[in-house]
């Protein structure tokens, strides 16, 4: 399988990792030889057809900041030139999402699509702002559009909700989707300002570039979003979700909830409205987990509610959503 590899952050090297350290064991279990035959970051690009050093493209990137010095070649392509000139069978999109234009994700996938490559997104911008027309682009285009590592990180949320619940009519969902909010309000109930807790999370590497995203619940709506339109069968996008973040939380409400038995929790729902905003929830309940977790409830109509936890983020954990998603595709290639 070829691959082009648009960005390599935590997650594209992660999976290049992933990819080195598991190549034999992928290949006997399930026939799955992944080539990567082109990555680019914002500097550069690295290109060879018949499949880049895994280990030497981790070591550049890890010494000179780059792809781009893997090899002494002056003509460098862009990310849009290979996208356009380089034969590959499927792109995975890992640059950072944003949720004012999607790009440049939103123009990698497209492009993409439209030349018949399949494509797997971790990148929620593009698919909050315009899920609908994507999986039309896909099923136009006769390509597959996998994103199973946009909500939940390693943990297979969407697949549950999906496909081991397939029949079933889920009513309603409601969790925590943001594992830095979590970690903010984790600590706060333990007694620290939201400012220290906000510079421990910073410290720790949680928070993304764009503090706002977490702060202000973006990424937890962008995550509904997307469960909205793949298990719910809405079309709906970012300007539909109504979004409170966690900054107007204070410890005298933390204090206040935990006298009821309650924690307070960023709280992504789907019920009779779409709606991401700071929640008491009982300290009993399966929803209430700390630290970076992520967990979400599934109600249906006849096997009741089902919460499911676990780690939201990280590289490893993201990378193992990508190969989830590449064994997909691979199986459903293979049957046509
Ligand atoms: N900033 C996100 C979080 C990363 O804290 O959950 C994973 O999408």
């Amino acid at each position: 399988m070829r691959i082009i590899l648009c960005g390599f952050g935590v997650v594209g090297q992660s999976l290049v990792k992933l990819f080195d350290s598991r190549s034999e064991d992928l290949y006997a279990k399930y026939g799955l030889k992944p080539r990567i035959v082109g990555v680019f970051d914002s500097k550069g690009s690295a290109v060879d057809s018949s499949g880049l050093d895994l280990e030497k493209l981790v070591e550049t990137k890890k010494k000179h900041g780059s792809v781009r010095n893997y090899s002494n070649s002056k003509n460098k392509m862009s990310g849009i030139d290979m996208i356009k000139n380089l034969e590959a069978d499927v792109l995975i999109e890992t640059t950072a999402s944003n949720y004012k234009d999607a790009e440049p994700g939103m123009t990698h996938i497209t492009m993409a699509m439209k030349k018949g490559m399949h494509v797997i997104s971790v990148n929620k911008g593009p698919l909050a702002l315009a899920f609908p027309s994507l999986l039309e682009l896909a099923t136009y285009n006769q390509v597959l559009l996998k994103f199973s590592g946009t909500v939940g990180g390693g943990t297979p949320i969407l697949d549950y909700a999906k496909d081991s619940l397939r029949g079933e009519r889920i009513t309603s969902f409601a969790g925590i989707l943001n594992g830095t909010t979590n970690y903010i309000l984790t600590n706060m109930a333990n007694g620290l300002t939201f400012e220290s807790a906000l510079k421990d999370a910073k410290d720790k590497g949680y928070v993304e570039a764009d503090e706002a995203l977490d702060l202000d619940g973006l990424d937890a709506a962008a995550k509904l979003v997307i469960l909205a339109n793949w298990i719910m069968g809405m079309k709906v996008t970012m300007p539909d979700i109504k979004c409170t973040g966690i900054r107007k939380v204070t410890t005298e409400d933390i204090k206040k909830a935990a006298k009821k038995k309650c924690a307070i929790k960023l709280i992504a729902s789907c019920n009779k409205e779409l709606e991401v905003g700071p929640k008491e929830v009982s300290i009993d309940d399966p929803l209430c987990v700390n630290g970076t977790l992520n967990a979400i409830a599934f109600t249906s109509e006849h096997s009741g509610t089902q919460t499911i936890i676990g780690k939201g983020a990280g590289g490893m954990e993201t990378a193992s959503s990508i190969l989830r998603d590449l064994l997909d595709i691979r199986q459903e290639t293979a049957k046509n």
